[in-house]
């Protein structure tokens, strides 16, 4: 079987040797498609792969057209919403993620850009510390988890609140459940988004959410741009000079972002799970799971079922 590993934010270069190891070692052949700039580029290269590693890449109804061998595709990371899912379904095309096997990397960001924000961004100013702080979580996923374990060693209060996830797996997480997404707005200091790109979430962190801060609070985004509502979110950091916004993924309207200087920051590029051991996790399952597939028939991390 030919398995391609489609990637324009490249794995390291461990990654790749590891998914390389796993693939080869299970007979099959490994090719690689990286840096690519053009979609013609991947259009060309998933034409006779039978499965298909990706990350952040778009697998949409174009690309599973074009892929008429593909029996898999894996998202080597937690978030799908890159994956047209009705298309691969219609195309019979299994797909999944990897859960869980980047977000401490992802977690450890958030608490670098916390610090990064609570001492002004490094401009020598006297700033503040996280220590007695209330953080508050929405969503408790795999992220989430691992960010209430490390909030907690620099002695903040966690607060979490989840749609989908019991109160007591929360607080078995060292967490305090709070019964709306509103309440952890209000509650908190610091809110920290682990929500995924869905109908439901898109848009959804807007002004009145976001207004329900205490004075200097802090918005922290490492999940999907797409769930900041970024109209409202402009208007509101306008209307209040006490609060910040840190971002692990570049809004569309960057430059008007960029206006509120000192209170606004993002990464150039997504690198919450671009960290040598996060690529290793994830693309190794990733390669695990397309053997696994093509062995027995495994699919236990499928997402379009
Ligand atoms: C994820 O959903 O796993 C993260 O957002 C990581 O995305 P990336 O692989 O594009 O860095």
């Amino acid at each position: 079987m030919k398995v391609l590993v489609a990637t324009e934010k490249p794995f390291a270069a461990a990654a790749v040797e590891g998914i390389r190891k796993e693939i080869e070692g299970a007979g099959h052949e490994l090719a690689l498609l990286e840096k690519y700039t053009e979609k013609a580029q991947l259009l060309d290269a998933v034409k006779d792969a039978d499965a298909l590693i990706i990350r952040s890449d778009k697998a949409d109804a174009e690309v599973l057209d074009a892929a008429a061998k593909l029996q898999i595709v894996v998202r080597a990371g937690a978030g799908f919403d890159n994956i047209d899912l009705a298309a691969a379904t219609a195309h019979k095309v299994v797909a999944e993620n990897t859960p869980g096997q980047n977000s401490n990397a992802v977690a450890e960001l958030v608490m670098g850009m916390l610090v990064f924000a609570v001492r002004n961004f490094y401009n020598g100013k006297s700033g503040s510390e996280l220590m007695g702080k209330k953080i508050g979580l929405l969503a408790f996923g795999n992220v989430g988890r691992n960010v209430a374990r490390i909030a907690k060693g620099f002695g903040m209060e966690v607060y979490a609140y989840d749609a989908f996830c019991p109160k007591d797996v929360i607080e078995k997480g060292g967490a305090i459940a709070v019964d709306t997404q509103e309440a952890l707005f209000e509650t908190c200091d610091i809110v920290s988004l682990h929500i995924p790109a869905t109908p439901e979430t898109k848009q959804s962190i807007n002004y009145a959410l976001v207004n329900k801060m205490k004075k200097g609070g802090i918005l922290v985004n490492t999940a999907r741009k797409e769930v900041i509502n970024e109209e409202e979110l402009i208007k509101l950091l306008a209307e209040r000079e006490d609060l910040k916004f840190v971002t692990d993924i570049k809004p569309d309207a960057d430059e008007e972002f960029a206006k509120f200087e000192g209170r606004y920051f993002t990464t150039p590029k997504k690198m919450g799970a671009q960290t040598a051991e996060a690529n290793i996790n994830a693309g190794i399952a990733a390669a695990k799971q397309i053997n696994a597939f093509f062995a027995t028939g495994d699919t236990k991390f499928q997402v379009n079922k």
